[in-house]
């Protein structure tokens, strides 16, 4: 996994660090990142846009993974970024991100959440919907200002993916329907906008998608509805945003294909339709956000309790669980792991990994060989880089864990561990009672 190896002490190695002296320095549970992996990905993609000298912005989806110091190595490789909420805006203002690189999306942005965009001048926002779309607007002129943006639309493409995260489909809460008139109504109601600038089109069509033929059916569809639109209104379409959503390789299921197997087809398709129809090429958009950061995370456990039930199974619990990753309870997600302190042992028993909630669907693992795993040994739970710490939450009330940065044998801690006041903090007494401001 990514520039995991393992050392001399015969421990599990992360980008040149001992995962044991990790645990010792930094406790458990604890989120490692292989920083020269994160890079690796990103150039992958950027350098296969500039190779064939396409014009383009890939945009991490900092969803997945959002902190001050993911935002600042994300600019570092001069990504761009997508952002999906005030909070997620606040944190890339507050790494010191380039504003004119930050997308805005979201299907029910805030008038606050909109403003604050429109303040500090960021790169567009992808509207949504038809009241985002007269909000927007409105906002703008009241601040005599003129905006970017994309507009959202839904193809009617259906990915292969799990149900819960397809959002490509015409029945979605997402965007404007291609089919049935709402992108061109839209488009119209857009080009009407005095202090609205249409740059382009966006859409997504799922996650964790492991074929370039969504993508490549997605772009002829956009790309056959953006030539009636040329012959119908005269409007000629800068960028295309094909979305995020390729695939990674959890476990041994999983067959993705490299990130550049995906940009150069899509970019054979713009190129070939485009050309088709006599239309100049626009600026291609992508917005990796799993595909930048997925395998770059693996999670530290310390293991504790054992509970077998004879002749069925052998549980073992780790300390932490759907708090700090909820993805199996939610989505059934597959995962990986080993113990780090004897990474290379051989199995000798199959156990299912417990997590410490109280909840029956707190498992993290179902049926994972491991050699004989006792308490204080570590587990190592790999490719947890997306949509964990992201969706980490306080369930039982505990207490998110640390984020820790790996790169030229050096750890760094880039989110710190929650406190029990930190749990805290926010509560107030009883007999405090918060009265309503007039
Ligand atoms: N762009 C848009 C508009 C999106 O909605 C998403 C993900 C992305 C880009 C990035 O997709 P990615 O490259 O990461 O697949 N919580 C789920 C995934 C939800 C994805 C939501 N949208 C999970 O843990 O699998």
């Amino acid at each position: 996994y990514g520039t995991s190896s393992v050392n001399e002490a015969g421990h599990l190695e992360i980008g040149g660090v001992d995962t044991v002296k990790i645990v010792e320095e930094f406790g458990t549970p604890v989120y490692v990142y292989d920083v020269a992996l994160i890079r690796e990905r990103a150039r992958g993609f950027k350098d296969t846009f500039a190779k064939r000298g396409i014009p383009a912005q890939v945009a991490y989806a900092s969803k997945a993974f959002s902190t001050i110091a993911m935002v600042q190595l994300a600019n570092e490789e001069g990504l761009s970024l997508d952002v999906v909420s005030g909070g997620e805006l606040y944190t890339a203002i507050a790494a010191g991100f380039p504003m004119e690189r930050i997308h805005f999306h979201g299907n029910n942005k805030s008038k606050e959440e909109l403003l604050m965009a429109i303040e500090h001048n960021i790169g567009c926002i992808v509207v949504d919907n038809f009241y985002e779309l007269t909000l927007l607007q409105e906002l703008c002129e009241q601040k005599n200002s003129k905006m970017a943006i994309l507009l959202r639309v839904t193809p009617g493409i259906e990915a292969h993916t799990h149900d819960y995260i397809l959002t490509g489909q015409e029945d979605s809460k997402f965007g404007f329907g291609l089919q049935n008139g709402q992108a061109e109504e839209a488009l119209l109601k857009a080009m009407d906008s005095p202090n609205l600038e249409l740059l382009g089109l966006h859409c997504h069509i799922g996650s964790q998608i492991f074929e370039t033929t969504g993508f490549v059916l997605a772009a002829k569809k956009i790309i056959e509805t953006l030539h009636q639109w040329k012959q119908a209104h005269g409007y000629e379409t800068k960028v295309l945003n094909l979305g995020g959503g390729f695939g990674i390789r959890y476990t041994n299921e999983d067959q993705p294909i490299q990130p550049s197997e995906y940009v150069e087809e899509i970019i054979t398709e713009v190129e070939k339709n485009m050309k088709q129809f006599g239309m100049n090429m626009p600026e291609i958009w992508i917005e990796p956000g799993r595909s930048l950061v997925g395998d770059a995370g693996t999670t530290l456990y310390k293991i504790g309790s054992r509970k077998e039930v004879p002749d069925v199974r052998q549980y073992l619990a780790i300390d932490g669980g759907m708090t700090d990753n909820i993805r199996p309870a939610l989505y059934d997600a597959k995962y990986e792991a080993v113990l780090a302190n004897k990474p290379l042992m051989e199995a000798e028993e199959t156990v299912s990994i417990a997590g410490k909630c109280c909840e029956s669907g707190d498992m993290l693992i179902w049926n994972l060989p491991l050699p004989k795993a006792n308490d204080q040994d570590i587990l190592a739970v790999f490719c947890t880089g997306a949509y964990g710490y992201s969706m980490a939450n306080n369930y039982n009330r505990i207490p998110k864990p640390p984020v820790v940065f790996v790169e030229n044998k050096e750890a760094v801690l880039v989110v710190k561990r929650e406190t029990y006041e930190d749990i805290v903090r926010l509560d107030l007494p009883l007999k405090e009672k918060a009265t309503l401001k007039k």
